[in-house]
């Protein structure tokens, strides 16, 4: 049977970045189904929908989803479109590769960032003229499933091989958030207690210092929804920029890959965008449905055309979007 991925560009630089990857997935075996689904801003001024029923639909039926990225409207595409493929994880490697000039070339580390709540529950309210709240969520069971997940991960092997000998790092602020940190924090370390898992933790201010001055320190790093978020742009601007950094987001019987970068307003419609982040999500996804040997060909494609390749602007050089992708597929 074909599989089938949905195929969602959005706004800017998806509609650059994602083609792109899907010239590369349609240069290797399997064959896949590529069935297109619209969202972003660009829908919605069209249809009065950033993500209309049918791509919601679409994404959640699918053997996987590739997304680009959305404008302004981001928020009402990817976080309901994380929901539509059950997403509790979203995994996030940042490394340094080889010929890229980065500022720590020793980095590589991986976020599993708690997809589902923390403050990106959607309970925010206007109160009076003054005051506004936001109510952050957090539940045991979210935590032990994202803590599961990453125990599997580890004991696996699939974690880089800097940090904790076995384990991982638990990135929080339970010494301020006492109740909902509180609780992300015992749970994840109970979790890897029983799995009999290494798990060292640190509060996620100082973690923003240390990360940086010494990055060998860490591998696997578990954390909450907006530290993910945050931690994980902090960490591309350690190994070259956003234009390098792939995600999944994995759900129980579904998922969806995005790079982690957003729509970059200030090069979009140039075809110079950075095509590697989206390419890299889309290895994720080819090996989450199970094809190892064509994931690893095309990382191993991406990382010789980084080390010696044309590049673009963001990494120095001179090249196009189309450029590096050609360059890709001859290496495959
Ligand atoms: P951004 O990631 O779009 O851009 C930040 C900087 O990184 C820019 O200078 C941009 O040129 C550069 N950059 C990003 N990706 C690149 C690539 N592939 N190649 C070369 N350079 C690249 O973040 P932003 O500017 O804060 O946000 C722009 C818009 O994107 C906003 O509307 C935001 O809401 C949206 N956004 C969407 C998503 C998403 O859809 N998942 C994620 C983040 C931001
Ligand atoms: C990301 C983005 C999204 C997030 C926004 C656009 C909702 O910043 O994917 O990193 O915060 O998760
Ligand atoms: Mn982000």
């Amino acid at each position: 049977m074909v599989e089938e991925i949905v195929v969602i560009e959005g706004d800017g630089i998806g509609q650059e970045v994602v083609p792109a990857a899907i010239d590369v997935l349609e240069a290797i075996e399997p064959e896949f189904e590529f069935v297109e689904a619209d969202a972003g801003d660009a829908t919605k001024a069209e249809t009065g929908a950033a993500l209309p029923d049918a791509t919601y639909e679409l994404a959640a039926n699918a053997d996987a989803t590739l997304f680009g990225a959305a404008g302004e409207t981001a928020a009402e595409v990817i976080l309901p479109l994380r929901e539509a493929v059950g997403s509790f994880v979203n995994v996030r490697p940042a490394k340094a590769y080889p010929g890229v000039d980065a500022l720590r070339p020793e980095t590589d580390v991986v976020f599993l960032r708690e997809n589902t709540e923390g403050v990106y529950s959607g309970h925010e309210d206007r109160l009076s003229d003054d005051l506004s709240t936001l109510t952050r969520v957090v539940t045991s069971s979210a935590s032990r499933e994202l803590a599961e997940f990453a125990c599997e991960y580890v004991m696996e092997g699939r974690g880089p091989a800097n940090g904790p000998e076995s384990g991982f790092t638990v990135a929080h602020k339970a010494n301020v958030m006492r109740e909902t940190d509180g609780r992300f924090r015992e749970e994840v370390l109970a979790v890897a207690e029983e799995r009999g898992i290494d798990a060292d933790e640190e509060l996620m201010d100082a973690f923003a210092t240390k990360l940086p001055l010494d990055p060998t320190q860490y591998g696997t790093i578990v954390c909450p929804n907006l530290a993910g978020d945050v931690l994980s742009d902090l960490a591309a601007g350690l190994v070259g920029g956003l234009g390098l950094l792939p995600s999944a987001n994995i759900g129980h019987e579904n998922a969806l890959f995005e790079p982690v970068h957003g729509t970059a307003p200030d090069i979009a419609g140039e075809g110079v965008a950075n095509p590697t982040a989206a390419i890299l999500s889309a290895a994720m996804l080819v090996e989450y449905l199970g094809h190892q040997d064509e994931a690893a060909a095309i990382r191993s494609a991406v990382e010789s055309v980084l080390a010696d390749g044309p590049r673009t602007g963001d990494l120095g050089g001179d090249a196009t979007t189309e450029g590096v992708t050609a360059a890709i597929i001859e290496r495959l």
